[in-house]
């Protein structure tokens, strides 16, 4: 073989600092976060660190070991404590369902690893609360995974609005709308919010647009809720009929300490609708508006500026380098995908761990992911009393 004017390579040469990364849950997230913890080193610019996968852990050794191979871990767990145990692990990240959420956070807390949870915290309120607790004894970092904050055009809302670009907020409106259950005839087992942990479309996808408005508006103090299941039974595969008592809708009035109103809505009935979250702000100065299906634009409308003169919205694609979040390789107008919302998330956590930065603002911590938490309970409760109910009554 020729190899004349080949240079190699010395890879023991260490260019960046490295961190140790394990996984609990190779389903979706488990292979959603593997594939961005691997793209942080080609796509950021400047990465904090490069991850390394040291460990993925699940319980089908078959099916472990194959994603394992895929993702390039240096091995695998079938029992979830021994990956919080692993002295080379410093990050764990729990990819696990809803329902398996506290007990792996907690221990890994215990042993000292700082710990990225999947949205939702908990089911449970008072199982937030004690992860929150056990955070600030340990004093590791947390993340609830709350990636949304993490795509360039929200992280631009958030910019203009602190900016104060919208003026006085008014009015937020957000949905965030799927199909899964649209049809009665769709089997239990594909109606993700009605099987498994049963979370219903609140817990499930509600969080996400509850953790913007907290993000992008202000706390809120007092909300209504309504929650509904329109089909109250379905069929699992083998044709037994299950009753479903999760919401399959949900709506909700928000109050904000700012003097905002909002509303929400949640819904996996929406015939037509894969995944589309959307929201739009109105402020006394300008608006905004978003659509996860078009995530790379935000449009904008201001009443200040030489843009004000256009007096129409402006559809911005968020893709330029001036804009947050665009320290990847692409050039403007190279849109970046969905799952680059998690390759900016689990960066800015590595970023965190390494050089000891807060998480919040723009990191959903464990206290926030409480928070999220509260209203999700606070909606549960005016659902079923029918009355409008103060965030306040949920503090100790
Ligand atoms: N942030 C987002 O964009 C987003 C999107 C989808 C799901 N989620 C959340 O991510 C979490 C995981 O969802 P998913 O869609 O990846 O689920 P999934 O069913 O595809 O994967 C769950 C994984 O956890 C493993 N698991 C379950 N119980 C376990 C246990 N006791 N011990 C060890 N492993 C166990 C399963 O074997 C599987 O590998 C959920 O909390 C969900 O709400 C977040």
């Amino acid at each position: 073989m020729n190899l004349n004017g080949f240079y190699p390579i010395d890879y023991s040469k260490k260019d960046l600092p490295e961190i140790g990364i394990g996984v609990l849950g190779y389903g979706f997230m488990g292979q959603t976060h593997s594939n961005a913890f691997i793209k942080i080193p080609f796509t950021c610019a400047h990465p904090a660190a490069k991850p390394i996968l040291i460990a993925l852990a699940g319980r089908t050794s078959q099916k472990v070991e194959y994603t394992a191979r895929r993702f390039g871990y240096q091995g695998y767990y079938l029992d979830w404590k021994l990956l919080a145990q692993d002295p080379r692990i410093d990050i764990f990240d729990n990819c696990t369902p809803d329902d398996q959420h506290f007990l792996p956070s907690m221990v890994a807390m215990e042993n000292g690893k700082h710990v990225i949870c999947e949205k939702p915290l908990t089911l449970k309120l008072d199982e937030a609360k004690q992860m929150v607790r056990k955070a600030r004894e340990t004093g590791v970092k947390t993340m609830c995974c709350y990636n949304y904050r993490f795509l360039p055009a929200v992280r631009l809302a958030r910019q203009l609005i602190e900016q104060g670009v919208l003026g006085k907020i008014y009015h937020f409106r957000a949905k965030y709308l799927q199909q899964a259950g649209h049809d009665p005839n769709t089997p239990l087992e594909k109606v993700w919010y009605a099987h498994g942990t049963c979370s219903g479309t609140l817990l499930g996808i509600g969080c996400h647009i509850l953790d913007m408005a907290r993000f992008l508006v202000g706390e809120v103090t007092a909300l209504s809720g309504l929650k509904k299941t329109f089909i109250p039974s379905r069929k699992n595969l083998n044709g037994e009929i299950f009753p479903v008592s999760t919401d399959e809708g949900t709506i909700a009035l928000l109050e904000f300490n700012n003097g905002a109103i909002g509303t929400l809505e949640s819904s996996g009935v929406c015939t037509g609708r894969k995944n589309q979250q959307g929201w739009e702000i109105n402020g006394s100065k300008g608006s905004l508006v978003f659509d996860l299906e078009d995530l790379n634009h935000l449009q904008i409308y201001t009443t200040e500026g030489p843009i004000s003169t256009i007096q129409g919205f402006s559809n911005v694609s968020v893709t330029d380098p001036i804009h947050p979040l665009q320290a990847v390789y692409l050039p403007s107008g190279h849109n970046q995908g969905w799952e680059y919302g998690h390759v900016n998330a689990l960066h800015h956590f590595i970023d965190c761990v390494l050089n000891h930065k807060p998480v919040e603002p723009y990191g959903a911590t464990f206290e926030d992911g409480y928070q999220v938490q509260i209203l999700i309970e606070a909606i549960n409760l005016s659902a079923k009393t029918g009355k409008r109910v103060e965030i306040k009554d949920f503090y100790d």
